[in-house]
């Protein structure tokens, strides 16, 4: 299995910023054997850096997309769009839009199918707040965030999918989860993949890690048995920290 680390740049890089940002990746990293890397700015710099990565190994993705083809829905974005922009990846229920826009389990299942219907692979987000893992709910708001999430994935469907575990209480804060606390979650939601999906199927799943990660902790994260990658945040706006990640 290839791992995946994924920047998330959220609302940050102009343009330029972006297409010189993605062309110095190019020319300067050197991607280890067995990893694949993606970034995902936001939209209006998804073509000069599809641009910026052509005929490199780098891959690009979107933020967010919107669960219907096309059609009068001002301000959104298709996934047929995305991938006329040159994205293979979409980012799905990142907790800031689960919590800003306020997108539900609903409305991410919908958008999931939408991706998957034009071969755009989904990073599937999910986690806990810190009020939802003190309470004891984390395999409880998992299982639900999953089961609502991947509703009506067919069976040769759900590998084209990424599930991206981010504690929301660990996202932009500086606390990331223990490698142990990772894994523990990391392994709970193999397991209910494997119970929806089967054991092949689950074995298969890139499940990657979310939350406060840098050069110093993706180590010890990645050597968990059931953390596939990393989908990082502020770590990846700089070219020296995220290219440190991707070498982890
Ligand atoms: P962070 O963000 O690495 O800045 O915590 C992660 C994310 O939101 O995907």
């Amino acid at each position: 299995m290839q791992s995946l680390i994924a920047g998330n740049w959220k609302m940050f890089k102009t343009v330029r910023e972006a297409e010189l940002f993605a062309r110095r990746l190019v020319a300067e990293l050197d991607i280890p054997p067995g990893r694949e890397v993606v970034i995902a700015p936001a939209f209006p710099a998804l073509c000069a850096v599809a641009a910026a990565l052509r005929g490199s190994a780098i891959k690009l993705a979107a933020q967010n997309v919107h669960d219907q083809a096309q059609g009068a829905f001002t301000g959104e974005v298709s996934a047929g769009m995305l991938i006329d922009a040159g994205c293979e990846y979409v980012i799905i229920g990142h907790s800031e839009r689960r919590t800003f826009p306020g997108e539900t389990d609903d409305l991410i299942g919908r958008k999931l199918l939408a991706a998957l219907a034009q071969g755009l692979r989904p990073i599937l987000c999910i986690g806990e707040t810190l009020a939802e893992r003190e309470q004891g709910a984390t395999f409880t708001v998992i299982t639900g965030q999953i089961k609502e999430g991947l509703k009506n994935v067919a069976l040769g469907d759900i590998g084209d999918a990424v599930i991206a575990y981010e504690p929301v209480w660990a996202i932009g804060t500086g606390k990331t989860a223990t490698p142990e606390q990772a894994q523990e979650v990391h392994a709970f939601i193999r397991n209910t993949i494997e119970d929806a999906y089967g054991k092949e199927l689950a074995g298969k799943l890139r499940i990657i890690y979310g939350g406060s990660v840098n050069s110093g902790n993706i180590g010890k994260l990645m050597s968990e048995k059931d953390i596939n990658g990393a989908l990082v945040g502020g770590a990846s706006l700089d070219i020296e920290s995220f290219s440190a990640i991707v070498k982890y």
